[in-house]
């Protein structure tokens, strides 16, 4: 057994390196540990606050109550004074006026939960946070990237320059409008749980809010819902968010995992599991996401479902969409790595390409855009991008009740996709 002596010195060791006071000695000082340990212990403390209350989710997540006052977000030194804005100012207009929707078809679109809520609730005054662990910090590639994106993955329609398009297997089916000033989006997209070929591939369906052009200094506001093995370790559907003001070099991340966005509400977690999901010719879910900037104190504010509103990314981490956004995209993105040389069988969307239609292909629906008075509009001069339309697919139209709607994805690897 060791002393009394030895004990307060190896915990003071921890303390130094923790302070990273001492660099060299710490390796191996502490619990035999490296100074990739270190690192990796230094930035778990750093993101995850003391609980309130903790919650087990079924799926093996730690949904952590943090006070509000005390989230990640109040990390960031120009957000050491911030005065919490406990709601928006302005809500764009016909958003609580949506059509109640009857046809058949959507009859058959339920509401959706978030699994973690099967075991309980955050108190007031609290915001639900997952928990990280050592192993998802382990699986980035460095501590440093931990939590954001390697490469940058905005799909440039229509761009001249074909290294853009095919960077690094990112690959795309949207819709999108260019060439006018946007103050926000929103879309109902339906939820599936599609499947990954490999850890090192993901596939999601989101909504992009973007500003500037696309140099290294492009804004983006995203949200929506992702299959990533490499950031949560399984494959499961979960609601992510992400920001970045510089191209994702050096600013944003996912979800709460860096300082910035400031939620407000206790019963939607970033990066939690969505259940369920819809099936193949069975039961369909969908989540609405409305992203807007309110006119007054210029935050960017997101709000989940019809009556979530999660929070808000204080307008001072911009540049260009501290006034507007020039460019909203919908839908999916997947990572073709390009196994054995053939295209990966990652799906995008259900799998399934958008001719198969509901039940079977996944949708974005009630497209929208918030215009110069706050107000939702149809999206004009709607377009479309996919790199290999025989992998994924992307296919729009619209009616009275789906507003402007697109079927989007497909299978990945296939005969006409090698
Ligand atoms: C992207 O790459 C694929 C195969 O590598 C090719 O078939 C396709 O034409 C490329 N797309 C563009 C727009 O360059
Ligand atoms: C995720 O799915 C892939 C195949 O689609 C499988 O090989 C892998 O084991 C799964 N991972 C987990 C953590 O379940």
């Amino acid at each position: 057994m060791r002393t009394v002596r030895e004990l307060s010195t190896a915990a003071a060791a921890v303390v130094l390196c923790l302070l990273g006071l001492v660099s060299l000695s710490c390796a191996g000082r502490v619990g035999g540990g490296s100074r990739q340990n270190l690192a990796v212990e230094k930035h778990l403390r750093r993101l995850n606050k003391p609980p309130i209350k903790t919650i087990k989710s079924p799926d093996g997540d730690i949904i952590d109550c943090i006070h509000i006052s005390n989230q990640p977000a109040f990390d960031h030194p120009f957000l050491k004074d911030h005065k919490i804005q406990t709601r928006p100012n302005f809500h764009p207009e016909g958003l609580f006026e949506e059509k109640e929707v009857t046809s058949e078809a959507s009859e058959r679109v339920n509401p959706i939960k978030q699994l973690w809520h099967v075991n309980g609730k955050c108190p007031e005054n609290t915001i639900p946070v997952r928990r990280t662990t050592k192993d998802d910090v382990l699986r980035a590639s460095s501590v440093k990237r931990y939590g954001r994106k390697k490469h940058r993955t905005v799909p440039v329609p229509k761009s001249a320059d074909p290294d853009l398009i095919n960077q690094s297997g990112h690959q795309h089916a949207i819709a999108y409008v260019q060439g006018d000033r946007y103050y926000g989006a929103k879309g109902t997209i339906n939820v599936w749980e599609p499947k990954i070929q490999q850890s090192n591939e993901f596939s999601l369906s989101q909504i992009w809010i973007l500003g500037g052009s696309f140099g290294d200094d492009l804004n983006s506001i995203e949200a929506g819902w992702q299959v990533s093995p490499d950031l949560y370790g399984d494959n499961n559907t979960r609601l992510f968010t992400y920001w970045t003001s510089d191209a994702y070099q050096a600013t944003g991340c996912y979800n709460l995992l860096c300082s910035g966005f400031i939620q407000l509400n206790s019963e939607i977690a970033m990066g939690a599991s969505i259940s369920p999901v819809s099936g193949y010719r069975n039961s369909q879910y969908d989540i609405s996401i409305l992203i807007w900037k309110d006119p007054n104190e210029g935050h960017w504010w997101m709000q989940f479902g019809n009556g979530y509103v999660l929070g808000y990314w204080p307008s001072f981490l911009f540049s260009y969409l501290g006034e507007s956004a020039s460019m909203i995209e919908w839908g999916g993105e997947v990572v073709n790595s390009e196994p054995n040389g053939q295209h990966t069988s990652t799906q995008m969307g259900s799998g399934h390409f958008p001719r198969e239609g509901f039940g079977k292909s996944s949708y974005f629906r009630n497209i929208q855009v918030v215009d110069g008075s706050n107000n939702l509009r149809p999206p004009k001069g709607l377009g479309t991008f996919t790199e290999q339309s025989n992998c994924y697919d992307v296919q729009t139209g619209s009616n009275g009740v789906w507003g402007h709607y697109f079927y989007y994805g497909g299978p990945g690897r296939n005969p006409n996709c090698k």
